[in-house]
């Protein structure tokens, strides 16, 4: 059974332990380094303020019983659209509906705060997860981001309009 809750700062410490074993399991899939969340940067009010962003939105999927996944939706500098992060299921639950379940849960919340488009950044070559993207309505935009921290690879941006009046 698939079960979603939306996490507060409150649950900070469940958070920490599921972005510390994505970024320790998929490194190649995120901006994010490991490093960069442990020691000195592993502390309670860096998790609890990564859960405090204004109007965002934090999600994680229980699959019978377990911890299986996560996702947030995030506001950008642009007004009325958000951008989907933070994607990860783990590798046991994976291929059983938890990714379609988590990005289906940030665009509803998205939609319910009258998101005109959500966004995304994924890495080239990541198959796996620009194939959910696709699957879920969104296209790529042809626009790259950042580098990734490997140095070689680009994130590409996919977008899903939400509401025709984007972009008038
Ligand atoms: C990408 C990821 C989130 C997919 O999660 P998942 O729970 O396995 O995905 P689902 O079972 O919901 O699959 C939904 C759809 O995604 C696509 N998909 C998922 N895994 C795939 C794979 N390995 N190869 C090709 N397509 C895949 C398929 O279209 C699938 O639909 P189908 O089962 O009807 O074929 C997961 O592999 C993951 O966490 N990867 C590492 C972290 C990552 O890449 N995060 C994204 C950062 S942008």
């Amino acid at each position: 059974m698939i079960e979603l809750r939306t996490l507060t700062p409150e649950d900070w410490a469940i958070w920490r332990e599921l972005r510390l074993a994505a970024l320790a399991e998929a490194p190649y899939a995120f901006g994010s380094q490991l490093a960069g969340w442990q020691g000195e940067g592993d502390r309670e009010e860096r998790w609890r303020a990564r859960l405090s962003i204004p109007n965002s939105y934090n999600a994680l999927v229980v699959l019978d019983g377990e911890l299986a996944g996560m996702a947030s939706g995030v506001p950008t500098s642009e007004e009325n659209v958000v951008e989907l992060i933070s994607m990860w299921v783990a590798p046991a639950a994976r291929g059983r509906g938890v990714g379609d379940e988590l990005v289906q849960a940030v665009e509803r919340w998205a939609r319910q705060a009258g998101t005109e488009a959500l966004r995304l950044a994924v890495a080239e070559g990541n198959e796996a997860a620009i194939e959910l993207y696709q699957q879920n309505g969104f296209a790529d935009t042809g626009k790259f981001g950042d580098t990734m921290p490997d140095g070689v690879r680009r994130e590409h941006l996919m977008e899903k309009v939400l509401s025709a009046t984007l972009h008038g």
